[in-house]
This record gives C-alpha cells, sequence and structure tokens, in this order.
C-alpha cells in the first residue's frame, strides 16, 4: 500500500537484486565496541538489532578492517580477515535479518590514516614527509607487491562476508582511507601502474572492485565514495563523474555518495549544526545522472520531507542517515507511522565523534551504546515523590524518566522557561538546531505526568517542608566571580545570561562591545553581537592558537575560520583587562605589559562558570537521597548532563538488583 505521506520513502526497491522494504539506509558507523582481534560483541548484536527492528530497510554495518597488521583505524574496530571472526558477523548478520532488515558490511583499510598505536609505521600510495623536517617519514609508501596483497584482502574479506550470510558489500572508498587515498591526486603521487594520472589512480579501486565482485557472485557492490573532497587539487564530482562509470565496469552495482577527507575536510564528512540540511543531495544526484545504477544519498538529511523529496526529484534512489539513527533507533518506524514529533532529534551537535564516550553514544539518547542493558523496571518509583531542581537538559531529561518510573514527579525551575542551558546554547548563530532539541523535550514534558513549576526556586527550607523521597540537582552554574576594578559597573554584561535573553544588551547596530574570554563561549558571544552588527573586540587571555580550545575539534575549526573572516570582529589574544570603567575597559598586553584603554558601549565577561554545590550540601545535610546532574556536578556539554540523568536513574535501579548465581 502506497504511503499517504511519504510514499516514495515507503516503496520498495530492488538494489541489485536485494529487495529493500523501504528506502531507508542506516549508514555505516564505527561503534567501537569491537573486542580483542577486531570481534563482534554482544554489544553490536543488540546495538544493530535495535535499529533493524525500528524500520531501516538496510543496515550497512560499520567500517571491518581487511588487514588489521597494517590498516587498523582505530582500537576497537571490526575485523572479518580470518574464519576466526566468522561466527560473530554471522550472529550479528542473523540478528539483523531476524529484525526484518538487510545487512551489508562496508570493507575498509585505513591506510596512511591506520592508527599508530598498532600500526608502526602506516603506508598509502605514496611516503609523506613531516612538513617541519623534511626529512622525517610519517607514512610509507606501498610496493606494489604490497598492494597487489592489498587487492586479495578485500577479495577474501568479501568472501567471508558472503559465507557470515551479509547481503551485499560496501566498499569503503571515502573519506581519505586508503581507497580513497588512491583516487585522490592529493594522496596518490606514484608514476606506475598504481597512478600517475587520473585513469592509473583509478587503477585500485578497480582492482578492489573486480576481486570483491569475484567473490560475491550476484551480491550488490556498493562503492561509497568522497563524491567531492572539498579541498584544493582534490577530487571534485567532475571527477567522481567519469571515475563511478569504471567502477561500474568493473563491478559495482551502486554508489554510497559521501563527501570529505579526513582530516584535511572533515567538516564534509560529519558536518557540524551549522551546515544547511541536505547540502549533499545535489552531489548525489549530479552522480545519478552521470551512471545508470543506483545513488545512496547521506549527510545531514533530518527531515522525512527533505528525504521524500530527494527520492521524488530523482536525486537519489535510497536515503542513508547516519547520526539520526543513534539519536532515535526508532526513526522510519516513527515517520512510517505519523509520529515524527516523537522523533528524538539529532542536531548534528557532534558530541558523538567527540571521544566524551570510549564508544558509540549519543548526547540526547544515553541507551545508545548501552543497548544491553536490561530496562529499569517501569513501576520503580511507585508511591515515591521525587523533585528535580532545575531544568535544563539534564533536569527536563531527569524529570521524564523519574515520571515514567512511576515517581510522582516535579520539576522546579528558578527561571521564568524551561530550556536553561539549552537555550544559551541555542543563541549564537548556526546553533539552531540545538532548539530541535528543546521543542522535543518540551513535547515529551507536556506529554508526561512532569508537574512543572516556573520562576520557582528551591532552597533548602522548602524542600525540608516538601520532604521528597528523592532530589536530582541539575541547577546548572554561576558566573565565576572575579576581583576586577568596574565588574559591578551597569555597563558589564554576563555572556551567559545575553545568550540565555535575561540580560538586555540594549545595543544596537554600529554599537561596540569588548568580549572577554576567549573560550567557546567566548568566541560564540563575539560572533552573536556581530551578527546583530556590533563591533566586537574579542579579547582572550590566551593565545589565538588556543581560542575555544574545549570546542568539539570539527565545529572548533569552523568557528575559528569563521571569527578570522569576521570584518565585524577584532581578536585580541595574550591580553586581559586590569580595570573597567564607564566608557571601556584598560586591556593589558601579556607580551608587552602595555596597557591601552579602549572605548565601548558594554564589556560582556565570558571567563567561565562553575558549578554551585550548596544546593547539594543543603540537601546531603537534611538526609535525603541527591542526585547532582550535569553543570551542578562538573561543568559540561549537553550530553554529559543527559547522560548524567540516565546514570542517576540507573544507580537508583541498580539498587533493586537481585543477585543471581550462574551455572557455570
Ligand atoms: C560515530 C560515527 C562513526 C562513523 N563511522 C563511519 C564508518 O565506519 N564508515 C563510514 O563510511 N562512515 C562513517 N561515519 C559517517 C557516516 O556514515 C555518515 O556518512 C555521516 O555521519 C553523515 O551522515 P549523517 O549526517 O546522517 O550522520 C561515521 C559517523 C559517525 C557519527
Ligand atoms: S550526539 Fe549529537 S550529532 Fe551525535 S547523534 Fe546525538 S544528537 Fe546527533
Amino acid at each position: 500500500m502506497t504511503h499517504p505521506n511519504f510514499p516514495h520513502l515507503f516503496s520498495p526497491f530492488d538494489l541489485a537484486g536485494v529487495q529493500l522494504k523501504n528506502r531507508l539506509v542506516m549508514a555505516p558507523m564505527s561503534t567501537g565496541l569491537a573486542g580483542e582481534n577486531g570481534t563482534v560483541q554482544p554489544s553490536h548484536v543488540a546495538f544493530y538489532r535495535e535499529r533493524a527492528l525500528g524500520g531501516f530497510a538496510l543496515i550497512v554495518v560499520e567500517f571491518t578492517c581487511v588487514e588489521a597488521a597494517t590498516g587498523r583505524s582505530e582500537k576497537h574496530q571490526l575485523a572479518l580477515e580470518s574464519r576466526a571472526n566468522l561466527d560473530g558477523h554471522k550472529r550479528l548478520v542473523d540478528a539483523i535479518k531476524g529484525a526484518g532488515a538487510k545487512v551489508f558490511v562496508q570493507l575498509q583499510h585505513g591506510g596512511r590514516f591506520a592508527d599508530k598505536r598498532f600500526v608502526a609505521l602506516p603506508k598509502g600510495p605514496s611516503a609523506v614527509y613531516s612538513r617541519k623536517d623534511a626529512t622525517k617519514l610519517v607514512s610509507g609508501e606501498y610496493t606494489s607487491d604490497d598492494i597487489n596483497r592489498l587487492v586479495d584482502r578485500f577479495g577474501t574479506t568479501a568472501r567471508l562476508a558472503a559465507e557470515a550470510g551479509y547481503d551485499g558489500i560496501e566498499v569503503h572508498g571515502a573519506h581519505g582511507y586508503l581507497v580513497a587515498q588512491f583516487i585522490s591526486p592529493l594522496c596518490n603521487r606514484r608514476d606506475d601502474e598504481w597512478g600517475g594520472d587520473a585513469e592509473r589512480r583509478m587503477a585500485f579501486p578497480i582492482a578492489v572492485s573486480k576481486a570483491v565482485r569475484a567473490e560475491i557472485g550476484q551480491r550488490p557492490l556498493v562503492f561509497r565514495l568522497s563524491v567531492d573532497e572539498f579541498l584544493p587539487g582534490g577530487i571534485t564530482i567532475d571527477d567522481t563523474e567519469v571515475n563511478a562509470k569504471m567502477l561500474v565496469a568493473a563491478g559495482t552495482s551502486a554508489f554510497h555518495a559521501s563527501t570529505g577527507q579526513g582530516p584535511a575536510s572533515f567538516e564534509r564528512v560529519m558536518e557540524p549544526m551549522s551546515a544547511p540540511e541536505g547540502w549533499r543531495i545535489p552531489y548525489a544526484g549530479r552522480l545519478r545522472r552521470a551512471v545508470q545504477v543506483p545513488v545512496i544519498a547521506v549527510g545531514q538529511i533530518r527531515d522525512p520531507a527533505m528525504a521524500e523529496d530527494a527520492l521524488a526529484s530523482g536525486e537519489a534512489d535510497l536515503i542513508a542517515m547516519g547520526r539520526p539513527t543513534l539519536a532515535d533507533a526508532q526513526w522510519a518506524n516513527k515517520v512510517r507511522d505519523g509520529r515524527i514529533d516523537d522523533i528524538r532529534p539529532c542536531t548534528s551537535c557532534n558530541w558523538c565523534i567527540s571521544g566524551a564516550t570510549e564508544s558509540v553514544s549519543c548526547a540526547e539518547n544515553p541507551r545508545t551504546g548501552n543497548e544491553l542493558e536490561a530496562p529499569v523496571d517501569a513501576d520503580i518509583g511507585e508511591g515515591k515523590h521525587a523533585i528535580v531542581i532545575g531544568a535544563g537538559p539534564g533536569g527536563m531529561a531527569s524529570a521524564l524518566m523519574l515520571a515514567e518510573l512511576g515517581f510522582k514527579t516535579d520539576l522546579y525551575e528558578a527561571r521564568d522557561s524551561l530550556g536553561g542551558g539549552l537555550i544559551a546554547s541555542a543563541a549564537p548563530p548556526g546553533k539552531d538546531k540545538f532548539y530541535w532539541y528543546l521543542d522535543y523535550l518540551l513535547r515529551r514534558l507536556e506529554r508526561s505526568k512532569v508537574k512543572v513549576h516556573l520562576n520557582a526556586p528551591l532552597d533548602a527550607v522548602a524542600l525540608a517542608a516538601i520532604n521528597p523521597d528523592l532530589v536530582f540537582v541539575a541547577a546548572g552554574t554561576r558566573q565565576r566571580p572575579m576581583d576586577l576594578e568596574g565588574i559591578d559597573g551597569a555597563n558589564v554584561l554576563d555572556s551567559y545570561e545575553v545568550l540565555m535573553g535575561q540580560q538586555d544588551h540594549g545595543l544596537t547596530a554600529g554599537q561596540s562591545v569588548i568580549v572577554y574570554g576567549g573560550g567557546e563561549t567566548g568566541c560564540e558571544t563575539a560572533e552573536y553581537f556581530a551578527k546583530l552588527g556590533i563591533s566586537v573586540t574579542l579579547v582572550s587571555r590566551s593565545s589565538e592558537a588556543d581560542l575555544a580550545r574545549a570546542a568539539e575539534f570539527v565545529y572548533r575549526k569552523m568557528l575559528i575560520e569563521r571569527l578570522a573572516k569576521n570584518d565585524q570582529i577584532t581578536i585580541v589574544p595574550n591580553t586581559h583587562i586590569v580595570r573597567i570603567d564607564e566608557q571601556g575597559a584598560e586591556l593589558m598586553s601579556q607580551e608587552t605589559q602595555l596597557i591601552r584603554h579602549v572605548a565601548v558601549d558594554r564589556i560582556v565577561v565570558a571567563q567561565g562558570r562553575d558549578p554551585d554545590y550548596a544546593l547539594v550540601e543543603d540537601v546531603l545535610a537534611a538526609g535525603v537521597p541527591c542526585y547532582t546532574i550535569g553543570d551542578s556536578r562538573k561543568t559540561g556539554r549537553i550530553g554529559n548532563a543527559v547522560h548524567d540523568a540516565y546514570k542517576a536513574i540507573r544507580s537508583i535501579a541498580a539498587e533493586r538488583v537481585v543477585p543471581r548465581e550462574l551455572a557455570c
């Protein structure tokens, strides 16, 4: 039956002989869950099965190394080099198929970007020497014999994958790994049968395509390409239109149109939230028109209507989703069932690639990567009263989970609106996708049994009068006190309060500010004012190279580039303010010790914030069980707060665990 709203998205598709129930593909994502020697773990089975149950027609299992000794790209990477790992892959395949999806596996080799912790001297098509020391070899060059061996490795791994029951193979020819290194003129400087001109640079991917095809019979072979590297001298979509035809002739059945090269243009591989939704779709469209085989579009596709349009307009045959499946495993089912408002929206905050956790995770969805954990008993809170203080992301997530577990839940917020730090996070230019998450939490709260109290600060005395069974303190931070002449002046603002919309800066275009603080918040506040046409002097005690140093790395790269290009912003590094007066501030250079006065309309302080432990101490002193969440415990990101909430709930549940003797 045709879907009433998404007729293309939920129509079946024949992918080179594999019948897909809809057009939604889970993109390959390394989970960091693999065991010693790249084995499949029970956590893999649970993680992928949950996404298969979530309605995706095709799951592409994460990058799996074809020769770990030379190509391993991270500590916990999957491998399928020998029969030793076959049983695990078989179990994974069976679980995914049993949950109603088809399954491919992505074959990869890191080449020159193999992880140096495991590969002493990684190699690629051409040797690379240090930029600082031209005699120092950074990565070596493969010989022709090595290359022939690696081609074989792709073939033998594909054969084992077919034996494990995978429905098809995806070759990782994107993102700057080995196959992409051969294709790109930036990495392949050989002059032999494996490089020298565009055609010879395709010799390795073509050989890989043929080797895989020879081993997998009629199964589909998808080639994932970075269709454009977005680097001067790198692969462009014009090149890809030509290259892709050669791969089709060598047995490739379909393409997965990614972009970017890691690390040089990583912001095109996993773009931060400032990237426009669906910006890559036209690239998939160009590739599709150039080749007569199916093309999968991927990257920053979040809106189901946009996915539907991409299919309807012939830009793509299939739509792959990466991060949205981490944020919400049920994405596909929810769209199919008309529950789009229930989708936990991926904001592209990139917490999941920031190394915040050891294995796969999502800031908004602490279950991701923890699928093996048994659900908490739904009656755990029956007859009990929980109070949550603070309605930022950690507080809202806590209240929702507590209410779901049967606690009578009251959420107290001192301000006049819900959202806390999420509002401040969403305010700077390019970060408005955080509102998606805020709106989602508000919708969930509205439908929950949580009782919300606004303009309701709660102190120890009030708490004692209520006498709850437990308290979650998620009250956030307070501004770090500063010993600085003039800091209490009427012209001094707190960047956090400005971004929260709680302090009216009263400025209009043409006026000026000093933003004091070169951390992420300071840099973002500078952009915020610059966008209003206000001229900004960004004063940082650190060097320019250290601006926003704690920010997520992809976002940071783009933020720094934008700051440098912004005419409205003057960066003054290695400098501190020694005095504030009504006309502006005195700045002292740490290098020269020279002091100069800069006249501005406002000074906006962004010198960091600290947890406020006072309330926690009061609650503990009153003898009420207390859980400290997010910034109230340690200043961090939205993911830290939400994950704290989840851990607190799990620790409540842990008190009810009944020990059970093992049979062995
Ligand atoms: C945690 C994580 C791991 C990833 N690992 C892989 C991988 O193993 N192979 C690959 O080709 N792409 C990998 N990617 C890229 C995704 O497949 C996808 O192309 C990218 O996230 C953009 O799509 P999205 O906006 O839907 O997330 C990874 C992305 C994430 C977030
Ligand atoms: S951590 Fe952020 S970017 Fe990653 S999946 Fe979750 S919401 Fe998306």
